[in-house]
């Protein structure tokens, strides 16, 4: 079982965020799982240009870091999640990356992984960026355990309890994972955004060649 945590937040080793990432990954590791970590912030990712070409050929016309964090996700069970909240929002780094990967949204390349989302924030948005977080990983398909953040402008000692939930939150996803847990009100939210984007897909099919394609391999459509 392999869970891979992404933390999006400019600050290094200095992150906060990152200490609830690897909260989450210690607790992954402590029921068995093989853990990888991947800062955004270290990593070449260019803005995505809209060209839609990954719909038609399935590849990314831009030459950066991209690919490489994708096929961890790929070859990952579980998705860790982390981003600060930036203005209310997810940070510049993760939206990036987020918005590099409608081509796979399409194909819904992460139907049976699981995930979930963490963030630190000095008081506003967690709920917000947590919730952003977790319904990108049900976009691309994947199922999330829950979430974990702090608000700790007021009080740093706030991190504290966010850590040990974030390490609940790693055991939990383990779990999961291993006993193949069932979310029924996401997988059905899932299964009608599939049909909607088969239809899509079909309703393309010319000109998103390899998202057709995708689907016929899969016998999904
Ligand atoms: C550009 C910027 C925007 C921020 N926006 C918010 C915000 O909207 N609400 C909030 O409560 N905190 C905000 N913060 C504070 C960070 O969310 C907070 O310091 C967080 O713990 C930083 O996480 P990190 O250490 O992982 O980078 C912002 C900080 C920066 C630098």
């Amino acid at each position: 079982m392999k869970i891979l945590g992404i933390n999006s937040s400019p600050r290094g080793r200095n992150s906060r965020t990152l200490t609830l990432v690897e909260a989450v990954l210690d607790g992954a590791k402590e029921r068995g799982a093989e853990t990888e970590l991947v800062d955004l912030r270290a990593l070449d990712i260019q803005y995505c240009l809209g060209c839609q070409v990954c719909y038609a050929e399935g590849e990314c016309v831009l030459d950066d870091d991209l690919s490489e964090v994708w096929e961890k996700m790929m070859d990952a069970d579980g998705i860790v999640l982390g981003s600060p909240v930036y203005i209310n929002g997810v940070t510049a780094q993760l939206k990036t990356m987020v918005d590099r990967l409608a081509d796979a949204i399409h194909c819904q390349m992460l139907v049976g992984k699981y995930g979930c989302a963490v963030t630190t924030a000095g008081s506003s948005g967690i709920s917000e960026v947590l919730s952003y977080m977790n319904y990108f990983l049900n976009q691309l398909g994947a199922v999330t355990v829950g979430e974990a953040g702090a608000a700790i402008g007021r009080d740093p000692a706030a991190i504290n309890a966010a850590i040990t939930k974030a390490f609940n939150l790693g055991q939990t996803l383990a779990d999961a994972i291993q006993t193949e847990r069932h979310y029924a009100e996401q997988e059905s939210a899932i299964a009608e955004r599939g049909a909607f984007f088969r239809q899509l897909v079909k309703a393309n099919k010319e000109a998103w060649r390899h998202q057709y394609e995708f689907w016929m391999e899969k016998g999904w459509m």
